[in-house]
């Protein structure tokens, strides 16, 4: 970081980070971004028309967001294997998305679709990953009707990583080859860096050959992040994204994260509460708080009281997420940084969860003081019902 360049144009940290890029995709052309959903927001808004339809394996909210409010387009998502009923993954691949779906869509509705998004790994399917051959897949039928794979590739490591302790034919290859094969199926790619890349900040989007599409995004990006050699990333970030994102691909360090997550996740399910893991580690929060009414949002319920208990942070997956009208599970995510914590600490996670779902009557629901009409699980602010419980011994 030390060797950031924080020239306004042509910095050298850029120079280095592009060719990190292009040596880890494939891609010609590296646009900058402070963040992903900065970059959803360019491509998306350049490559959509108003009214066009995309389709996903699952979409992360911001990219929802991004999709529906700035491009206007509509979203339908196509999970192969949707979780519904109880937190249970039967699957190794159990983000990739519905094939048959996915080609009867399109038959039926091509001219309406703008682009086909896969989200690897699986941030709203558990974390879970996409095979290679799914990958594919996809690939192959989006090829034939003429229309642009968008890889949403934040853990490509990750992802590779699954490909190669799981999936047939690729236990000898690289990790490097793997992301690399992955990559080579998607027209262009959307990676925030904050995940696999190790960044505090900072995205990318990559495109391959679309040299219409790149100026296009070009002039956006020069517009509302930076200059085309920053996209407002300061050099000595930019410096450490080009060392970042090559050495999630080391598999070492990729055995030691994935044994953590797996780690937490064995703490947890031996005190009887249902979970998985993935890239993260998911409960379900309605299954622990199973006294509490859904309407009072039992994962954010479990999110404060962790809080609160703990100082552990959670991220909702739940009806405050995914509105009211949903009807999945309400699902607590922790997200393990890279390279924060030791296994004592995790331990501690685990007791801390332990302590609050045997001690769920004192857990507040909550209600929705105010949301904004997008995101408001990140904007929004919520209020305890306090009628529930004692107000001394509520967490
Ligand atoms: C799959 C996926 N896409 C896009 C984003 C948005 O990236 P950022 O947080 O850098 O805006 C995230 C963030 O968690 C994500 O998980």
């Amino acid at each position: 970081m030390m060797l950031g360049d924080e020239g306004y144009c042509g910095s050298v940290s850029y120079q280095k980070l592009e060719e990190t890029i292009k040596s880890i995709t494939g891609y010609e052309y590296v646009l900058p971004t402070h963040q992903g959903r900065a970059a959803e927001r360019i491509l998306y808004g350049q490559l959509l028309r108003p009214g066009c339809l995309v389709i996903s394996n699952c979409f992360y909210s911001t990219t929802k967001g991004n999709i529906e409010e700035k491009a206007h387009a509509k979203t339908i998502a196509l999970p192969q294997h949707p979780i519904v009923g109880e937190l249970k993954l039967t699957e190794p691949f159990h983000g990739n998305m519905d094939i048959t779906e996915l080609q009867q869509l399109l038959a039926q509705r091509r001219r309406d679709v703008g682009c086909v998004i896969v989200t690897l790994t699986a941030n709203d399917i558990c974390g879970q990953p996409v095979s290679m051959e799914n990958v594919r897949q996809v690939s192959r039928v989006c090829r034939s009707y003429d229309l642009p794979v968008v890889l949403d590739a934040c853990r490509y490591a990750e992802n590779a990583w699954f490909v190669k302790t799981r999936e047939h034919g690729f236990a000898d290859a690289s990790l490097e080859h793997i992301a690399r094969e992955a990559f080579s199926y998607g027209d262009a790619c959307i990676v925030s860096a904050k995940k696999d890349g190790f960044g505090n900040v900072g995205a990318f989007i990559g495109i391959r050959g679309d040299r219409a599409l790149y100026e296009k995004c070009l002039q956006e990006l020069c517009l509302t992040q930076g200059f085309p050699t920053n996209g407002g990333i300061s050099g000595r970030s930019m410096e450490a994204l080009a060392v970042g994102l090559r050495e999630s691909l080391d598999l070492d360090y990729l055995q030691y994260r994935m044994s953590q997550v797996s780690f937490l996740t064995d703490l947890i399910a031996d005190a009887g509460i249902p979970t998985v893991w993935g890239s993260h580690v998911y409960v379900d929060a309605g299954a622990i708080l199973d006294h509490m009414p859904r309407e009072h949002y039992p994962a954010w319920a479990l999110a404060n009281a962790l809080y609160v208990e703990g100082g552990i942070r959670g991220y909702e997956f739940g009806r405050v997420n995914y509105g009211d009208g949903y009807t999945g599970l309400d699902m607590l995510r922790f997200a393990l940084p890279r390279r924060v914590y030791t296994n004592r600490h995790l331990e501690y996670v685990a007791e801390v969860l332990r302590y609050v779902a045997e001690n769920k009557q004192a857990v507040s629901g909550y209600c929705v003081d105010w949301a904004p009409p997008v995101m408001r699980h990140f904007l929004g602010t919520f209020k305890p019902i306090r009628s529930e419980v004692e107000d001394d011994t509520m967490m």
